[in-house]
């Protein structure tokens, strides 16, 4: 057994390396940017804990070492497992699999073989550092074998498992060829969090069809393969941001000042649109451009009225899909800003970066609409990042219904964003939106947020572990 009680899986490790800063003590590293290491990083330093992940470096092996007061367990992916576990598995079967198929899903036996190699050396990885009875809380979808791994290995762990992104319908995930072995390897977990309740629906249906386990209510009665008995259970528990930092950040004087200068850098015009993603087709950043070209062309707006910053921050590069969508986009911002701007105007500020969070936060605040048109997505935390910035109570989101989100964010001005007319008409509604009608809705959205961070989140779902097998829910 290992040293530690508390331990967190995850694909990547919640640090990103320095780049070389001169000093003698070799590598450095910075606790990554989002909100699952905040809400987790107090636990782990009570807990005796410790995170297991990739670094992030192909075909390195890293000793573990201490961050932060945390241990950090690299797990090391070979060149190979990067393009097949990662990029391929991962992130061309699962990701357009469990976001409704915008992209093909691309279903390859290698891919597969290489995403059961990695899971299971994650699953060592995890049973190698936990102390005896330990919690071990499994991450997302590209290591949803590691739960049954675990408790196979190590049948004293207490295992949770949360999926951050959708889990698909019975009839979409019907095509995956290795169904029944995702099911079994998510029912290892004693609690199996998703980020809707819908989700929830679409994964018990699943179970019934592929498991044949007897479900009641939202609990699984496993017999695993050696005739051992349990309860799995699958329950909602949507995420959150650290509403604290965000706050904190948006009352700084310095960020003030840069969403001012923000504003005059675009010409000042009367209204800034803001969407801001990772480059990704689940996104719906092309129909957000599309409702927007619409608007000027239809002369609804003009450049001066409105201008759209779109940030659009790399991601998975090397994946085909991903190549084809920066060319679509980028091909569409183009061609508008070529027909609309003028020598002082721009209609888009289209930004191929990532940004730190203060630079995001002074956009929060520089723009008076925040667009969030996703097809499909699992929350979208940038919107509640808006909701939370906007300590005026001033500003106008207009949410995907597809998004996670948009079950907590009520007052948001929901949309279809495949309905191009009616979502032009959001957008126009959350220009024109009068300022007593926007702070209504946005205290309301802002309460929602403010009284439901990262860290209720974390504490719930690990609320809910420690009850499991414990008599409360047989
Ligand atoms: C989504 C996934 C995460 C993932 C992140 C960034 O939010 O749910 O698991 O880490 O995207 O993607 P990347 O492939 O760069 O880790």
């Amino acid at each position: 057994y290992g040293d530690y009680d508390f331990i967190v899986v995850s694909n990547r490790l919640p640090v990103d390396r320095v780049a070389d800063n001169g000093s003698d003590d070799g590598d450095t590293w910075r606790r990554s940017p989002g909100g699952l290491v905040t809400a987790l990083a107090p636990v782990m330093a009570k807990a005796d804990g410790a995170w297991v992940g990739w670094h992030g470096a192909p075909d390195e092996t890293l000793d573990p070492f201490d961050h932060d007061n945390m241990h950090l367990r690299p797990v090391p992916l070979s060149d190979s497992e990067v393009e097949l576990y990662y990029e391929g598995f991962s992130n061309a079967t699962l990701w357009p699999l469990y976001h409704d198929v915008i992209a093909p899903p691309e279903f390859h036996r290698t891919w597969w073989d290489s995403y059961r190699t990695v899971n299971r050396r994650f699953a060592e990885a995890a049973a190698e550092v936990a102390a005896e009875g330990a919690t071990v809380w499994v991450q997302d979808y590209q290591l949803q074998l590691v739960p049954q791994l675990l408790r196979k290995a190590r049948p004293d762990l207490k295992i949770g498992f949360f999926n951050h992104i959708p889990f698909p319908p019975l009839e979409i995930f019907a095509q995956l060829p290795w169904r029944r072995d995702i099911i079994a390897g998510l029912l290892g977990a004693d609690l199996i969090g998703f980020q809707r309740p819908s989700d929830t629906a679409n994964f018990l249906r699943c179970v019934r069809r592929f498991a044949g386990h007897s479900v009641r209510q939202q609990q699984v009665h496993v017999t695993d393969e050696d005739g051992n008995s349990y309860v799995s259970r699958a329950e909602a528990f949507p995420i959150s941001i650290d509403v604290d930092q965000i706050t904190e950040l948006a009352h700084r004087e310095d960020i003030i000042e840069r969403s001012k200068q923000i504003r005059r850098e675009l010409g000042n015009p009367k209204v800034i649109l803001l969407g801001v993603d990772r480059l990704d087709y689940t996104k719906g950043i092309s129909h957000r451009l599309k409702a927007y070209g619409e608007l000027l062309e239809d002369g609804r707006i003009t450049v001066e009225d409105a201008s759209l910053i779109q940030v659009a921050s790399p991601s998975r590069e090397r994946v085909e899909q991903y190549r084809l969508l920066r060319e679509e986009v980028e091909g569409t911002v183009g061609r508008i800003n070529g027909t609309y701007d003028t020598m002082g105007n721009t209609a888009i500020r289209y930004l191929h970066h990532s940004y730190p969070v203060e630079e995001m936060v002074a956009l929060y605040l520089a723009s008076d609409v925040m667009l969030v048109t996703a097809l499909r997505d699992g929350m979208n935390l940038v919107a509640k990042e808006y909701v939370a910035a906007r300590t005026e109570n001033s500003g106008a989101l207009v949410l995907s219904e597809f998004a996670g989100a948009a079950d907590q964010l009520r007052q948001a001005v929901l949309v279809n964003p495949h309905d191009i007319d009616r979502l032009k008409d959001a957008i126009v509604s959350a220009i024109n939106m009068q300022p007593r009608e926007a702070q209504r809705r946005m205290r309301l959205m802002r309460r929602q947020v403010l009284q439901n961070d990262v860290e209720r989140w974390s504490q719930n779902f690990l609320n809910a572990l420690r009850l499991e097998g414990e008599g409360e829910h047989q």
